[in-house]
């Protein structure tokens, strides 16, 4: 199998982690990823907000739902309309935004840590907690919170391959 594939099947949900701290050079590379990814028109809306600090790491796993984890750090994707490169093509923001977040995870496979998306928009709650703990401006919208660290947990890399989902040449 190639290292790609490998990396792609590592992937899984990681919930559980050791107290180890994330190296400043391995974040840089995880958003030197998502920024690598394809947007619409190259619009590239996003902005990243990345937190180390326990005590705001602590508000996260308070405030978010379904995010009561406990990763030493974490990376919020975020679109801001005004940073985008062709305004045109801001309606594919969520695409952008997911394309971004899908090689953060991936890379972060390829570098032995364990990931975690959790939803932020459109779940109005999430992103109202996340402009509260963040201080993100109103024109700026959290698309999700990745949790970064290193796995206390083993997940099976896998891939969820159904040949039924697959339409050959036309429907
Ligand atoms: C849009 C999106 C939102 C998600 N939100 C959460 C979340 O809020 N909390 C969580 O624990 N997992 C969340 N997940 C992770 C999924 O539960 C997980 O990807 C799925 O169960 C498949 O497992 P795997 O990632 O190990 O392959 C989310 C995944 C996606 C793509």
């Amino acid at each position: 199998m190639t290292d790609v594939m490998q990396m792609i099947y590592k992937r899984r949900s990681i919930r559980k982690y050791t107290d180890q701290k994330v190296e400043k050079e391995k974040l840089e590379l995880l958003l030197k990823a998502a920024m690598a990814a394809p947007s619409a028109s190259n619009n590239q809306p996003w902005e990243f907000v990345v937190v180390t600090d326990a005590a705001t790491m602590k508000q996260l796993r308070e405030g978010l739902e379904y995010g009561n984890y406990n990763a030493p750090c974490a990376i919020i994707v975020c679109e801001n309309p005004h940073v985008g490169k062709a305004p045109k093509s801001e309606r594919f923001w969520v695409q952008d935004c997911s394309a971004a977040t899908e090689n953060i995870l991936i890379a972060a496979a390829g570098l032995g840590l364990g990931t975690v998306w959790i939803a932020g928009y459109p779940k109005e709650k999430q992103v109202v907690t996340l402009r509260d703990i963040l201080g993100l401006p109103e024109h700026v919208t959290p698309l999700c919170t990745i949790y970064v660290g290193y796995p206390a947990e083993e997940k099976e890399p896998r891939t969820q391959y159904d040949p039924a989902r697959v339409h050959w040449e036309k429907y």
